[in-house]
């Protein structure tokens, strides 16, 4: 089967497209036939090794894991022992980085706890532009943030993939929902339903006045303080990714007692089944950037590093 192969920390560059044995599934795992995959800051950060505190993870000198890609969708090929949940020909999708990576190539082993069925009206690009971003965004908004109708809420790192799910999340709860990123992408963060949008070069929104019940980031770029300054009284500050050591000091602020400030911990696809019944009322649709080919995953990671991305980056493969 053909494969992205990630076999040092470099540049997307190095990135190599090649022929490997297709896998066998293990007790416990099935095999897919990946129809869809999607480009995420998982992969961005797993083909570089950075941050270096991230090869505790992934593997001190090179990744233990060489193909990259953790959100897929396609259909079941063959099953391992001891799998009940799935049969061959099933059409599944989900989220596999609580178990591992793999998802760049045309097939891929996956633990049957990592996936879900696909629902009927769902394509395969939009099934894998889905677990991952709108989980960070469903858990940030409602699991940690408590998000109830009405609330006024800001999402920072507005126009990515996060963002394009947290907005039309929150309008389901009729929030009132600002939008910060950069000004490129403010028109089209305005046609999925922000209702103002701030261009972060010119604003900064902890400073103008303005405060909030709810802030959900995908950016962290500021210190602890600045954000409760834009809080309401009782306010949540969430946030699901961005500078490494902004996050410590989110976390340190709230083990030292600022129980506005969180950080969410991603239980993957965890609420998965709400999206899709979301998606299934046409309530959610996934802001879809492609679908390009899976040779075209190096480039591509590269447009996604550089936030050239609007959405979902998206790759398709053939039936
Ligand atoms: N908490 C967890 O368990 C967990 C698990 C997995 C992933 N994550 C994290 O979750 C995040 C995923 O977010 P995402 O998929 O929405 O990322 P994304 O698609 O890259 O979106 C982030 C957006 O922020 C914008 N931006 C850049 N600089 C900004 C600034 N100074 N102010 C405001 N916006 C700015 C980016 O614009 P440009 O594109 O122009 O730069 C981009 O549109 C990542 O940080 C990832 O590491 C967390």
């Amino acid at each position: 089967m053909k494969a992205i192969l990630c076999l040092k920390y470099a540049s997307a560059k190095a990135l190599q497209v090649q022929e490997i044995p297709k896998p066998e599934p293990g007790a416990g795992s099935v095999l897919v036939k990946v129809r869809a995959t999607a480009i995420n800051d998982f992969d961005w950060s797993l083909i570089r090794g950075k941050p270096l505190l991230y090869r505790l993870l992934f593997g001190l000198r090179k990744p233990k894991t060489p193909i990259p890609g953790i959100e897929f969708s396609g259909t079941v090929e063959a099953i391992g022992t001891g799998v009940s949940s799935f049969s061959v020909g099933d059409a599944v999708y989900g989220d596999i980085s609580g178990f591992g990576w793999g998802t760049f190539a045309e097939y891929c082993c996956v633990p049957e706890e990592s996936i879900l069925p696909m629902p009927d009206n769902m394509s395969f690009e939009e099934a894998a532009a889905i677990p991952h971003a709108s989980m960070l965004a469903l858990q940030g908004l409602l699991d940690v943030g408590g998000i109830k109708k009405g609330m006024k809420i800001l999402i920072n790192g507005a126009g990515g993939g996060v963002g394009a799910y947290g907005v039309q999340i929150a309008k389901i709860y009729e929030a009132e929902v600002t939008g910060v990123d950069a000004q490129s992408k403010l028109e089209g963060m305005r046609a999925i339903g922000y209702d103002q949008v701030l261009d972060y070069k010119k604003v900064d929104f902890t400073k103008n006045g303005q405060q909030y019940d709810l802030i959900l980031d995908a950016k962290t770029n500021r210190a602890p303080k600045a954000y409760a300054r834009a809080l309401n009284p009782g306010g949540k500050y969430v946030t699901v990714g961005g500078s490494l050591s902004r996050l410590i000091q989110v976390v340190l602020a709230n083990k030292l007692g600022r129980k506005e400030m969180y950080l969410l911990a991603l239980k993957p696809n965890k609420g998965l089944e709400q999206i899709s019944a979301w998606f299934a009322a046409g309530k959610i649709k996934p802001v879809i950037d492609g679908p390009y080919k899976l040779e075209e995953i190096p480039p591509m990671l590269q447009y996604f590093g550089e936030g050239k991305h609007q959405g979902k980056v998206i790759v398709s493969l053939p039936e």
